[in-house]
């Protein structure tokens, strides 16, 4: 039996019902597989925590995450405790030293889902995108002077590196590759931004050469949304810096439908410490405990995590069951227009499991 050691940590919001149903999901889905065993250690890091303790997490946090094969992560946020507070103090106190520097978010139209985009479904729109998630706009350089004083000064810097921008480009090149199209994008915004911008275009086009199969083209990030908008079956794989992909993101998780789907990995492709699984939507204090969350995010963000520990037919047999489910507008949450319940929507899907039949 192959075991797996899984950090489940549900934070604040909806993330404690989606990892609730997600982890549900994960069990009938070994169950069904036979092969291997979950065993789940939770993590009561997030808001509360900080509340009681004035941090998000131990300082030893991330050490603690080391021997785990994978974390699942629910969401971070909370309305009384500044959103950069709590972003810093887990999930990107998380992701940056254990250099998960890949962010792997896909997107398509799931059945029985509907895009905003009149005549798109399933094929016209396929997409990954791969976030730089270790420096850039996020590399947390800058700082304030003369603060509250009229000659106030505040910077963020964007930094990035020819190691950093070399990986991820590596890492998208490979994802294209291992995609029936063989087809890259590459996000920039070098028109306007002179130094770094530059470098990345000129990196990505020497690690293309490694790549001789893999087609590429190079988009402006402002014509980017509008090529998603307008032309959405022209594109495959993306990669993108930090910023423009969670920008990106968004823009594509809407035109799949809804946020409440949209899945996220956060990779070290050289697996010297465990990668962590998130449904992109946040922490959403709207809807928190009122059981309506979408838990179909978590779900897709679940067979991801089977796909990266080594269990692809598991991966696949719950994003089918996921597939199933999606296709009845009678299991739909609120987010897609739907009255289904959180609880409703994991009962299903975890019957579909069991009655699936690979
Ligand atoms: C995302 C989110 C985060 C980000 C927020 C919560 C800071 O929008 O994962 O896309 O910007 O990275
Ligand atoms: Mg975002």
């Amino acid at each position: 039996m192959r075991r797996y050691r899984i950090a489940a940590m549900g934070g604040d919001g909806i993330g404690p019902e989606v990892i609730s149903a997600g982890l549900e999901a994960l069990k009938v889905c070994a169950e069904r597989d036979g092969g291997f065993a979950l065993d789940v250690t939770d993590f009561d890091w997030g808001s509360d925590y900080y509340r009681k303790h004035g941090v998000m997490m131990p300082a030893d946090g991330a050490d603690q995450l080391r021997g785990y094969d994978a974390i699942l992560f629910g969401a971070v946020g909370a309305p009384d405790i500044p959103d950069h507070v709590t972003l810093w103090g887990l999930r990107l106190a998380i992701c940056q030293p254990l250099d998960q520097y890949a962010n792997v978010r896909p997107t398509r139209v799931l059945p029985g889902i509907t895009s905003p985009l009149r005549n798109v479904s399933g094929p016209e729109l396929d997409w990954v995108i791969v976030r730089e998630n270790s420096e850039g706009e996020y590399s947390g350089v800058g700082g304030r002077a003369h603060k509250g004083l009229p000659i106030e000064v505040a910077q963020d810097v964007s930094v990035m590196t020819r190691a950093g921008v070399q990986r991820i480009m590596r890492y998208a090149f490979k994802l294209a590759q291992s995609r029936p199209r063989k087809f890259l994008t590459v996000v920039t915004k070098s028109n306007a931004q002179r130094h770094a911008m530059v470098m990345w275009d000129e990196i990505a086009a020497e690690v293309a050469r490694e790549f001789p199969d893999v087609t590429w083209d190079k988009m402006l990030v402002d014509a980017m949304t509008m090529r998603m908008v307008i032309k959405p079956g022209s594109l495959d794989t993306i990669v993108a810096s930090n910023l423009h992909a969670d920008i990106l993101s968004d823009l594509a998780a809407a035109l799949a439908g809804s946020l409440g789907i949209a899945p996220t990995a956060n990779i070290n492709p050289e697996r010297d410490a465990p990668s962590m699984f998130e449904p992109i939507h946040g922490s959403a204090f709207d809807i928190t405990g009122k059981g309506i969350a979408n838990p179909v995010a978590t779900f897709w963000t679940a067979a991801m995590m089977l796909d990266h520990l080594g269990e692809p037919a598991a991966a696949q047999r719950l994003m089918k069951a996921v597939e199933r489910v999606t296709a009845d507008p009678r299991l739909h949450t609120p987010d897609l227009g739907g009255q289904a319940t959180t609880r409703q929507v994991t009962d299903a899907v975890c019957e579909a499991l069991r009655q699936a039949n690979d």
